[in-house]
């Protein structure tokens, strides 16, 4: 194992009615003045808005609305919901959401508080950030990200183009309830676990030594993950089935995976780019991306994909090259099982004449992807755009 720091800061509360029964016991972290953050029209529609309204003024806390966080949530956004904090003088942020609430609340409780922009501090490297974010607590209604157990925010800033990672505290409780999830469509619940299957593996194909035990976890997660999408293709109400993907899902984000070795994470770098050009679903575009990333980095991968080709998809090849290629075209035929797609082409996208997807956008996008060197070897941006072009 290298060396590490792990410190866990989120209290979890894993199970169906966990929120009706345990939320109002946890709401004093945030204070007397709430910000509820959510999406677009979900939880308005499912009721689950109202339910989590009515515990926060049972508890006698009152309650300012921030609603219409998108997918894949911009910087704009992100601004406009810190202001109301601030108009408001609200003492902590709850997000009743999927990834891209829960990001987005991160940032506005950090921004909140802070004059100096969150953005220019953490990307451009100016100004600082002087005081610690607002307390924040979650609902997830949409698993695969695990952002509600970590202190990653992905945001877009339109402007520049870029869709990156930010950072701050994360949340200091998180509900995973069956029953806030329940009407998520089937599409989204698959493209979560992709999310959370490609997580698990871009931590696994980073550097590590020999044999540790964060490998053996991963691959554990990974299997487990993809048992249990066998399971939900077949019956996507499958409680169990569902409620084993939304632990692998914090699982693969909460950290615990991670200690003691290097992640890869380039095809998330080069999905975001993506996603900051065309504003598809995250999940499904690593359905498209993962695979061929596997083929481009095969060599310098080889025992590392040939041990997720035997654990995760049971692959019985002695000869680790022929059982790493076996994994990989099992990886794409679980992609086709899923439903989810092989092709960038096929993604839903913004409707805008910028994103034709021409070999200048995907230069455009490959030259403003970030480039890691924590995987099996670092990629050139003409890789990059090679990588795009297969992908098309
Ligand atoms: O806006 P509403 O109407 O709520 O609809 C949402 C949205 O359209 C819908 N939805 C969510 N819960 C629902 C529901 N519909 C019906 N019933 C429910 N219970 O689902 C759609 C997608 O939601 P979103 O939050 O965007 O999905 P996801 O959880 O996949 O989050 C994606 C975002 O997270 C980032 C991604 O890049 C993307 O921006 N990520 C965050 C990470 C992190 N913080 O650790 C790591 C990931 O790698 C990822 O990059
Ligand atoms: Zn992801």
């Amino acid at each position: 194992m290298y060396s590490f720091e792990y410190e866990y800061p989120v209290k979890v509360f894993f199970g169906e009615g966990s929120v009706a029964e345990k939320l109002t016991s946890q709401l004093d972290v945030l204070g007397g003045r709430i910000l509820l953050t959510y999406g677009g029209s979900s939880a308005k529609k499912n009721g689950t808005l109202d339910e989590v309204l009515s515990l926060i003024r049972a508890a006698g806390k009152s309650v300012v609305e921030f609603s219409g966080i998108m997918p894949n949530p911009t910087w704009k956004k992100v601004q406009e919901g810190a202001e109301l904090a601030r108009k408001e003088k609200v003492t902590g942020v709850l997000a009743l959401g999927g990834g891209s609430v829960i990001d987005a609340s991160k940032i506005i409780a950090l921004q909140a508080v802070n004059t100096a922009s969150v953005w220019d501090v953490e990307i451009n490297r100016k100004g600082s950030l002087d005081h610690p974010a607002l307390p924040l607590g979650a609902i997830v209604t949409a698993s695969g990200t695990g952002s509600e157990m970590n202190g990653g925010a992905v945001i877009t800033n339109e402007e520049e183009k870029i869709k990156t990672g930010l950072f701050a505290p994360a949340a200091r409780f998180a509900f995973l309830d069956y029953h806030f999830m329940e009407s998520l469509p089937a599409r989204q619940v698959l493209s979560g676990a992709f999310d959370t299957l490609s997580h698990a593996l871009e931590t696994y194909l980073g550097r590590s030594d020999e044999l540790n035990v964060s490998d053996d976890v991963s691959l554990a997660v990974m299997k487990n993950t993809v048992d249990n999408i066998h399971r939900i293709v077949r019956d996507i109400h499958d409680k169990e089935a569902r409620g084993n993907l939304m632990w692998d899902s914090a699982m693969a984000e909460n950290g615990i995976l991670k200690v003691g070795r290097v992640t890869d994470f380039e095809v998330h770098m080069i999905e975001h780019q993506f996603g900051a050009y065309t504003d598809c679903n995250h999940g499904e575009g690593l359905a498209v991306i993962q695979p061929v990333y596997c083929t481009h980095v095969l060599d310098a991968a080889l025992s590392k994909l040939a041990r997720f080709a035997r654990v995760v998809f049971a692959v019985s090849e002695a000869d680790d090259r022929t059982a790493a290629e076996k994994g990989i075209s099992a990886l794409y035929d679980l992609i086709s099982e899923m439903g989810l797609p092989h092709r960038l082409s096929q993604l839903r996208m913004k409707d805008s004449a910028d994103v034709l997807l021409t070999d200048e956008t995907l230069r455009r996008v490959a030259d403003s992807t970030f480039l890691l060197a924590g995987g099996p070897r670092k990629l050139t941006s003409d890789e990059v755009f090679q990588i795009l072009r297969e992908c098309m």
